[in-house]
């Protein structure tokens, strides 16, 4: 059935899909017009294969419905669907690849709140497994201004819990375990039987689900595959609202995982993973390991797992993420890469076997056995890890920066900015950057200041205003950009980072040894003169 519409504005997919609140994807035309618009600006869906599957929150199912019968109308020859129209943004990933299929669409707004008055998002994958380039979503969105029909079957709804083939019209509808391909991958890449050894041996470890689809994935996989008790995986089940949690793994939003992992009697390991499962933390007793230096640990370690026994190619980061990694792949002789914030900039660069390991600040870590990042994956990495070492999270974490010396990091957030002022603090500052190498600032000479470019070293693509940088001679940063992701207003990203080479001063409190780059970061930018803000929102 062919159905008549007019475009809708704003259909421009941010650093990680198209994430609007659920009443407006809820609202007429709106998820059809978005779909539609993938289909036509991917070369139309005749006789391709997709992946299908969310994170579960609210109107999941239903715009899985929808675009199932999106899919058999447009002619596409079969889609593979997680049981309940879940699967977490690795495990599609992994599924696109593993059947060759043509893309894949995932039903999620990541870590933002989940319900009918928060948030909602859909993503599209491409063949490689990974999130659309940057090309690929620009012809989306021309695509969803100039559209003036959809195609819709009008059939039934298909029985999302039901495993094995259905149809819609000729389209197969194949819905299969959201887990077992992946769980099978994991124990590709991880020497379970030693996981399971240390978990027989009594170390215990506190996983938070947060309400998010992880649940199903960790419950099989920790406490099925690996032996950890039961009960190790918390809030374990995923709910339409996330059962009003927030399902980031920061320190602010999984704060009850680091109240545990504070407290009397904490587990050996904690960690935790955002709504569609691509996000992690990861927290030792007593100690909290900032993304920066998992991934800094991860490239240091990964060795000692089976899957990278061989060895890394590469190692790479976001821009905003700490410098620690790149020491490491120093250290190891391999590449070392910097790209802007996103997954996708990753892509060719794993793709091309440039990079084995890949990490952002924003508590994402992964590899390339997908082309997303992979929550459960760096869990398990430092299981492995753990099991072979045979020390605590703190004991590997303090050994690391003893000799790589460490990068103090932290992010501060400055949230739902009227969008005028947001800009009017990156436009400050970017006015200011060409004056800035070789003045003093901190008691630091700064070295270079830039509006951060990339041009991939694969396709020769170029991305450009990536975020404004401004680094010291002793490696110290500043960086400053816009986030991506936000549906409410502008937030401000503020990153701090100060190295230190030890073997002296490696144990301060972070924000106190970040507290000169704090104060000169005001002084360059002026955020709180400016916004009138006394502080951020969210520090991580
Ligand atoms: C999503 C993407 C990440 C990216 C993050 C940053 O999670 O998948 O690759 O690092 O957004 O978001 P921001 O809000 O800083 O643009
Ligand atoms: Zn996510």
């Amino acid at each position: 059935m062919r159905v008549t519409t007019r475009p809708i504005e704003g259909q421009k997919p941010g650093t990680s899909g198209l994430r609007k609140k659920t009443k407006v994807f809820m609202s007429k035309g709106y998820l059809k017009n978005f779909i539609q618009s993938i289909f036509d600006a991917t070369g139309g869906a005749e006789g391709k294969t997709y992946v299908l599957g969310g994170d579960g929150r609210y109107f999941n199912v239903e715009a899985a419905q929808t675009i199932l019968k999106m899919a058999a109308a447009n002619g596409a020859k079969r889609v593979i669907v997680g049981q309940g129209a879940l699967l977490s943004t690795p495990a599609a990933s992994h599924l696109i690849r593993r059947n060759g299929a043509d893309g894949g669409i995932i039903l999620s707004a990541s870590h933002n709140p989940g319900g009918p008055d928060a948030d909602f998002g859909v993503k599209f994958n491409g063949p490689n497994g990974g999130p659309a380039s940057e090309a690929v979503t620009e012809a989306i969105f021309a695509r969803s201004g100039e559209i003036d029909a959809y195609c819709i079957a009008d059939e039934r709804d298909i029985d999302l819990s039901k495993i094995g083939m259905q149809h819609i019209g000729c389209m197969e509808v194949f819905i299969i375990d959201p887990v077992a391909d992946y769980a099978r991958l994991m124990e590709s890449l991880f020497d379970f039987p030693k996981i399971r050894a240390m978990f027989a041996g009594g170390f215990r470890m506190r996983f938070d689900a947060m309400c998010a689809v992880t649940g199903p994935y960790a419950k099989e996989i920790l406490e099925g595959r690996l032996g950890a008790a039961p009960g190790t995986v918390v809030h374990a089940e995923p709910l339409p609202d996330f059962g009003g949690m927030h399902p980031d793994p920061n320190p602010t939003w999984a704060h009850e995982l680091m109240d545990e992992m504070f407290g009397a009697d904490a587990p050996d390991f904690g960690a935790a993973s955002d709504g569609d499962g691509d996000r992690n933390m990861v927290v030792g007793q007593g100690i909290y390991v900032s993304p920066s230096d998992s991934l800094a640990v991860l490239a240091a370690n990964a060795h000692l797992a089976p899957g990278y026994r061989a060895g890394l190619k590469g190692v790479a980061r976001s821009m905003p993420t700490s410098c620690a990694a790149d020491r490491v792949a120093e250290a190891l002789g391999i590449g070392a890469y910097e790209t802007p914030t996103g997954w996708k900039f990753f892509g060719n660069l794993l793709d091309a076997g440039r990079a084995t390991l890949c990490g952002e600040e924003s508590f994402g870590t992964g590899s390339d056995h997908v082309r997303e990042k992979d929550g459960l994956w760096a869990v398990l990495l430092w299981l492995n890890i753990l099991a072979e070492r045979k020390e605590s999270v703190g004991e590997i974490l303090k050994a690391h920066w003893r000799k790589f010396g460490r990068n103090y990091y932290s992010r501060h957030d400055y949230e739902a900015l009227p969008v005028e002022v947001a800009n009017e603090v990156m436009d400050g500052l970017r006015a200011r950057l060409p004056g800035l190498p070789g003045t003093d600032l901190a008691g630091r000479t700064i070295s270079s200041a830039d509006d951060f470019a990339y041009a991939d070293p694969v396709d020769g693509s170029t991305s450009e205003r990536q975020g404004l940088r401004v680094v010291f001679g002793d490696g110290s940063r500043i960086v400053l950009r816009l986030s991506g992701t936000g549906t409410e207003g502008a937030t401000l990203r503020l990153y701090l980072e100060r190295y230190a080479a030890g073997p002296d001063g490696l144990d301060q409190e972070v924000q106190a040894a970040l507290a000169p780059m704090i104060r000169a970061a005001e002084e360059l930018a002026g955020i709180r003169a400016v916004t009138g803000r006394e502080g951020p929102d969210v520090v991580t």
